[in-house]
C-alpha cells in the first residue's frame, strides 16, 4: 500500500540542521515532497544531498521564518511543488540568561525565531492544508517547556508558550481534519546541543556526562524525534489534538 505522506508536500522550518534536518530525510524516505525552510544554505544543501542520496525529493527555499513576506514566497514554492498537507516547525534559537542578564533584544529574538514564527508560518499554511483535504502539524517545543534549568529565561518562556500555541491550534482546527501536536524533546544529538555542551568544555565528554543523567543513559537522536513527528503527521494519531509528546529518555521523569 502507498504512504500516507508520498507525493504530499511537507514543509520542514529549521530543516538544514539537527531535528529538522532529520525529519526532512524522513519525510523524504516515505515518499513526501520536502521543502526546506532555512537560513542557512550550506546546511539545506547538506539535507538535499542526504534526501538526493536516498533517491528522495526535496527543494529548498531560503526563508527567514521570522518575515512574512519570506514565509509568502516559500508557500508559492511549495505549493508549485504538490499539495501542501505537512508542516514540522523545528527552527529554533538556544539563548541563555536570567531575567536580569537577558538583554531586551535577545528576549525578542529569542520570541520571534522559537514562537512568533510558528504562529506567522501556521497562519500561511493552513488554510492550503486545509484547501488540500487536511494533514497535520507538529512544533518542536521543548522539556524546558515543561521544566527547566537555570539561565535560560527567554528560551523556557518561548517553548512553554509554543505548548499553549500547539494546544490552541489543536483546539481551533481538529474538526477541520487539520491535526496540531508538538514534540518536547530532551536532549538531542545537534548542532544546537553541541555547541551549548562546548560552553561547558569538551563537547563529547559533556554530551556524555549530560547523557548520564537520562534514564535512559544517553541523550537522543535527531532520528528518534524525527520518528515521533512522522507519527504525530500521521493518520494512526488523529484522535491527538493539540498535544504535547515528552520524547526525553526519561530525563523529565526523574528527581535528580
Ligand atoms: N537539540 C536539543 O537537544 C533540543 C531539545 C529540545 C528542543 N529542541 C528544539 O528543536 C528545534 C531544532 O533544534 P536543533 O537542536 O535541531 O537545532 P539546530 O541549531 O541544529 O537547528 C535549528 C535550525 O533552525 C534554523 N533557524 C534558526 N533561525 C531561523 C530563522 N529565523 N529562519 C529559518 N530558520 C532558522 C537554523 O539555521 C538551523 O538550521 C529547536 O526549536 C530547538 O529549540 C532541541
Amino acid at each position: 500500500m502507498e504512504h500516507w505522506i508520498k507525493d504530499k508536500v511537507a514543509i520542514v522550518t529549521g530543516g538544514a540542521s539537527g531535528i529538522g534536518q532529520a525529519i526532512a530525510c524522513e519525510a523524504a524516505k516515505h515518499g513526501a515532497l520536502v521543502v526546506i525552510v532555512d537560513i542557512n544554505d550550506q546546511g539545506a544543501q547538506n539535507t538535499l544531498d542526504l534526501i538526493k542520496k536516498n533517491s528522495g525529493v526535496g527543494t529548498y527555499c531560503h526563508t527567514n521564518v521570522t518575515i512574512n513576506t519570506d514565509i509568502e514566497k516559500m508557500i508559492k514554492v511549495a505549493s508549485a511543488l504538490g499539495p501542501i498537507k505537512y508542516l514540522a516547525n523545528s527552527a529554533g534559537l538556544q539563548t541563555y540568561g536570567t531575567a536580569e542578564t537577558t538583554s531586551e533584544e535577545t528576549w525578542d529574538q529569542t520570541m520571534d525565531v522559537n514562537l512568533k514564527s510558528m504562529f506567522l508560518v501556521g497562519q500561511q499554511v493552513i488554510p492550503q492544508i486545509r484547501k488540500n483535504g487536511g494533514g497535520g502539524i507538529v512544533n518542536i517545543s521543548s522539556l524546558q517547556g515543561l521544566r527547566c534549568q537555570k539561565n535560560v529565561l527567554a528560551y523556557a518562556t518561548s517553548k512553554g508558550a509554543a505548548i499553549a500555541l500547539t494546544r490552541s491550534m489543536g483546539v481551533d482546527h481538529a474538526a477541520e481534519g487539520i491535526s496540531v501536536n508538538c514534540i518536547c524533546p530532551g536532549s538531542v544529538d545537534t548542532p544546537m546541543l553541541r555547541y551549548g555542551a562546548g560552553q561547558h568544555g569538551n563537547a563529547d565528554e559533556v554530551i556524555k556526562e549530560w547523557g548520564s543523567h537520562h534514564p535512559i543513559g544517553r541523550i537522543g537522536s535527531p532520528s528518534e524525534i524525527a520518528k515521533t513527528a512522522m507519527f504525530l503527521w500521521s493518520p494512526d494519531s488523529n484522535f491527538m489534538v493539540g498535544h504535547s509528546v515528552v520524547v526525553d529518555g526519561g530525563l523529565g521523569s526523574i528527581i535528580l
